[in-house]
């Protein structure tokens, strides 16, 4: 994971640095660092913590720094502290660097080079390709020949952006399997691990290709790849980058939430027109030629692929699910002609671009439902549906996730050509919309009576259960409270025994086939001392339900109930003062496997 920034001629290196580094902590947040070539020296900044705390401690400048680089980490090598945050630099201090992925064969390299006499001060794989880049340019004195070598002997991923310090008038780069942007202005240029730190400042891009490598200056940009320069050209800023803004929120979470309903009127209007579904002919043809769907996405995203793999079983189409992290060391190609659906909000999801890849191996045509346009994944299926879900901000996803149910169940309507869907989503609106005016308050009383429980449990059956995981894993993600998600008739066969007085069991009913069975899961965990709390959809509740949702389709509940889950586990976090946004040890984007 981790963000990457620099630039070289820029008019305000610091506060691009700053700033864009506060773009990119959604790759990671643990510890932020920074490079300024002021004149001849190298001067390296680091702070554990969010970018505010390198911010601060940041001196005032006297002159405008004419290169810099900057980090904000994710610890994949070494526990977060100064000495493991990035920049890192080679042991004579030839080079400064900031790397995002993983070196697979640091320790037999870091080893190589400690027998020929480099001293490591971190933990990180990051300062094996710092002593490296330096090991090979004392062979032959030559920066582009040292990157080419250092290239040739590393395995794994990488994007790096490298400072030389015989070199103040340019940046160098390298990359393999992570992402890397160059930007370029009148005089000056930019790169980044993503767009979103330069569209303030420039609309021409470079999407940097795999094997890459070179430098940026202030007037120039060069590639090269197998030992030759490379021509290339601009592409024009993603029309999907939008800058962030709380618009007087406390936090993204809870504007995200309150966004939901937007999203879905928004694919409605996308996939529908003119009385008519709008999807790629050719992906509706394939879908009915494929005998078999395997759907594949990780957390949030795989929850939403579960609810997509029921809307096409009910149609008669076999399919199957998998947690990418799981496909890719087994993967599995049933039937004769299978078809692959990845859900990835982020389009950036290692384990999930990797599942990508062995499909592509494969040739086996696949889907992509993702919220970035321009992602690896979006750019790598064969057929993509976007999420227009706007930028989700908050590491915990929320609307992201109403927005792939929205979409499987308009493809899935799509495919069996019933159209009635859009007046289901009109009716699913109103309800989200009533939750959002009317029952948030209530959902705000449970979280204060359960914001101390050490363990919640939610129970479901059906598209209830899909829902009760996606509702589980939002409360831990935020709160870090204990929290499982169990089906119905699994209760007996183990996870009752933890159920003792006063537990918190959170049931949802939304589910006409399911619900009287729900009712004796009720009981069955109350005679156990359980203190039960039920979200409940007209007409299926009862007098003492705790909250009790108007009435909508039941295929598209784990829309409907979400919203609560997601207000639910917001007002816990909030009680217990937690970092809504960014829980510790994650990133929004998890880029590395
Ligand atoms: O970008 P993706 O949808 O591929 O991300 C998958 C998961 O990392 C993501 O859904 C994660 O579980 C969220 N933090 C959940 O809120």
């Amino acid at each position: 994971m981790c963000g990457i920034v620099g630039s070289v001629g820029f008019k305000n290196t610091k506060d691009y640095i700053i700033n864009g580094l506060k773009d990119l902590d959604y790759r990671g947040y643990d510890s932020a660092g920074l490079a300024f070539m002021e004149g001849k020296n190298i001067n390296l900044y680091k702070a554990v913590g969010p970018v505010s705390n390198l911010e601060k401690i940041i001196p005032s400048l006297k002159q405008n720094p004419y290169l810099g680089v900057g980090h904000t980490r994710w610890a994949t090598h070494g526990k977060p502290s100064e000495t493991n945050c990035h920049p890192h630099q080679s042991m004579h201090g030839l080079f400064t660097i900031v790397h995002n992925g993983v070196i697979e064969n640091f320790l037999e390299l870091k080893t190589k080079l400690q027998s020929k006499g480099f001293k490591f001060v971190s933990d990180t794989d990051t300062e094996v390709i710092a002593n490296l880049l330096e090991d090979k340019y004392f062979e032959n004195r030559n920066i582009i020949k040292a990157i080419e070598d250092t290239m040739g002997e590393l395995s794994g991923s990488f994007a790096v952006v490298i400072i030389a310090d015989i070199d103040n008038k340019h940046l160098y780069f390298m990359k393999r399997h992570s992402p890397l942007m160059i930007g370029r202005g009148e005089d000056f240029s930019l790169v980044a691990s993503d767009a979103s730190p330069m569209i303030r400042y420039t609309d021409k891009y470079i999407d940097l290709d795999d094997e890459t490598y070179g430098f940026i200056s202030a007037s120039d940009v060069e590639i090269y790849k197998d030992k030759h320069p490379i021509k290339f050209e601009y592409t024009p800023k993603s029309p999907d980058l939008t800058v962030k803004d709380l618009n007087g929120y406390p936090h993204y979470m809870l504007k995200e939430i309150e966004e939901i309903e937007r999203v879905v009127r928004r694919l409605m209007v996308e996939y529908y027109d003119k009385g008519e579904f709008v999807f790629d002919n050719n992906l509706m043809n394939q879908l009915h030629q494929s005998d078999h769907i395997i759907f594949v996405a990780c957390g949030t995203s795989y929850h939403a692929s579960l609810v997509g793999a029921r809307y096409f079983d009910m149609l008669g189409k076999s399919t199957s699910t998998y947690i990418a992290s799981e496909f890719a060391y087994y993967p599995k190609f049933p039937g004769r002609k299978p078809f692959f659906i990845f859900l990835s909000q982020s389009g950036e999801t290692a384990d999930v671009i990797h599942c990508m890849n062995i499909v592509k191996e494969h040739d086996i045509p696949c889907l992509v439902l993702t919220n970035k346009k321009g992602s690896s994944l979006e750019r790598g299926c064969d057929y993509s549906l976007l999420l227009y879900a706007g930028l989700e901000v908050s590491v915990a996803s929320t609307k992201a996730y109403a927005a792939q149910v929205c979409v499987l169940a308009l493809l899935a309507n799509a495919y069996s050509n019933r159209k009635e869907v859009i007046k289901d989503l009109e009716e699913c609106c109103g309800v989200i919309a009533d939750i959002d005016h009317n029952l948030k308050d209530k959902v705000y009383e449970i979280a204060t009576q359960l914001k101390d429980a050490k363990d919640i449990y939610f129970l479901g059956r059906g598209f209830d259960y899909d829902m009760s995981l996606e509702a589980s894993l939002k409360l831990k993600e935020i709160t870090y409270i204990h929290s499982e998600a169990v089906a119905g008739g699994e209760l007996k066969h183990g996870p009752i025994a933890l159920i003792e007085q006063d537990t918190p069991v959170i049931v949802t009913i939304s589910d006409n086939v399911t619900a009287s069975s729900m009712r004796n899961n009720i009981q069955e965990v109350k005679a156990r001392g359980a203190k039960v709390f039920t979200f409940v959809t007209n007409p299926l509740s009862n007098e003492h339900d705790t909250i009790v949702v108007k009435s909508h389709k039941r295929y598209l509940s784990p829309v409907v109930m979400s919203s609560l889950a997601f207000y639910f586990a917001y007002y816990v976090a909030v009680l217990n003062n937690r970092e809504v946004d960014k829980p510790r040890n994650l990133a929004k984007s998890v880029t590395v496997e």
